[in-house]
């Protein structure tokens, strides 16, 4: 245990400089095997190029009210409207409520996969084909994900996925294509080589700080701030990942063809098992003090995390930050076109999921320590709840 030294758990896998040469072959999943995809900067510009390729952008979509909110903005965006089915406690989409919100103004179905746990794709499929209506199947949080044998994305008409939050690569998201139908979508241009250069750079120096610690922290610093001042004067302007909000000046981004490269040198199948193992554990060591969402990971899940259930999210986040543990404040706010009062049980699962990392960087040793830095600070917010309540 390296008890000296301040623990580091980036919310994302970190860039291996050896993954810059390697081959592998990863054409057994989604999307690098689909024999329909383009690529993109970020999956939101799959989510508004959808709406314009399925002709949704005079009518409705019906979508979870369990939302991230970017992929309702690019919808709103590219000319559709969105209107909000129920979800359940349990990440459970409400196939009756479903039902009942298909009128004639509803032009497709979308349902999201959410943290890599399949949502019910095949009764959404049958309910999309009852009312000859196509199904967007959302795996942005769920690459290389499936549902027992059948892998996320290929059982809507389109799937779209984002590879920057499960690979270390700069950029990415797909739009997959299923069945017969032929769309001719153009070829989006690559993004700015200095933001990927950026990006890549940013991912090379948490892998070092991963793995050197202290030195491997004071490097990255040091770097990063020489890193900073260069951004800035060479007036480089580099496209952000992972925000919040939608930017129609992005929509025509396309991908780096350094993602591609990294994605290719990435052991696709390795990532599942660590995932999986990493989530069992935390599974095993949290669920006596925290409630799990989920009490078994389904076979041909890859987590995106763990979600941990809490009751006092802005404390434990700042707490498990200054351990040293990057945790995400999971879907915290609706989209202002969806009334928060509807979906009680939504607005509850806002209030109270904590995504934990439990990605394939982190080993066996810092997965203990995540573990008993979650307890601690679990069990110690309980003491001060009972001491002032
Ligand atoms: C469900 C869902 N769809 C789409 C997106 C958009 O992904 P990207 O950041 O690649 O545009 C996100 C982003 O978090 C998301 O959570």
């Amino acid at each position: 245990m390296r008890s000296s030294q301040k623990l580091f758990v980036p919310s994302l896998p970190t860039l291996w400089p050896s993954m810059l040469m390697a081959r592998k072959d990863s054409s057994a999943f989604q999307p690098f095997c689909a024999p329909n995809v383009r690529y993109f900067y970020f999956a939101r510009n799959a989510v508004w190029l959808t709406v314009k390729m399925l002709g949704l952008d005079k009518g409705e979509v019906l979508v979870p009210a369990y939302h991230h909110g970017v992929e309702i903005e690019a919808l709103i965006d590219a000319g559709a409207t969105p209107r909000f089915y129920r979800v359940g406690a349990r990440w459970d989409v409400d196939l009756e409520d479903v039902a009942k919100k298909i009128t004639p103004k509803t032009k497709a179905l979308y349902l999201i996969h959410y943290a890599g746990f399949p949502g019910p794709a095949a009764e959404m499929r049958k309910l999309a084909d009852h009312h000859g209506l196509p199904l967007i199947e959302d795996c942005a949080l769920s690459l290389l994900s499936s549902d027992g044998a059948v892998p996320l994305g290929t059982t809507g008409d389109v799937g779209i996925f984002c590879l920057y939050k499960t690979l270390p690569v700069p950029n990415g998201g797909a739009l997959t294509i299923n069945g017969p139908r032929q769309y001719s979508l153009p070829e989006p241009p690559s993004p700015p080589l200095l933001s990927t250069f950026s990006h890549t750079v940013s991912a090379l120096l948490q892998n070092l700080e991963l793995r050197g610690g202290s030195v491997g922290r004071g490097l990255r610093s040091l770097i990063r701030g020489l890193g900073h001042g260069t951004v800035k004067a060479a007036h480089i302007e580099r496209v952000a990942t992972g925000t919040q909000h939608f930017n129609r000046e992005h929509v025509d981004l396309g991908m780096s063809p350094l993602t591609k490269r990294i994605a290719l040198s990435q052991d696709l199948e390795h990532i599942v098992e660590a995932r999986r193992r990493n989530y069992f554990f935390l599974l095993g060591r949290l669920r006596d003090i925290s409630p799990p969402l989920f009490n078994q990971l389904p076979p041909g899940v890859s987590p995106l995390f763990y979600p941990l259930v809490v009751q006092n999210k802005t404390e434990v986040l700042e707490r498990l930050r200054a351990r040293g543990i990057d945790v995400i404040d999971f879907w915290k706010r609706f989209h202002p076109a969806c009334d928060a009062a509807e979906f009680p049980e939504v607005a509850q699962l806002r209030r109270s999921i904590v995504e934990i990392p439990c990605h394939q960087d982190l080993s066996s040793e810092v997965m203990a320590e995540v573990a008993s830095a979650v307890r601690e600070v679990l069990t110690s917010d309980r003491g001060n709840r009972k001491r002032t309540g």
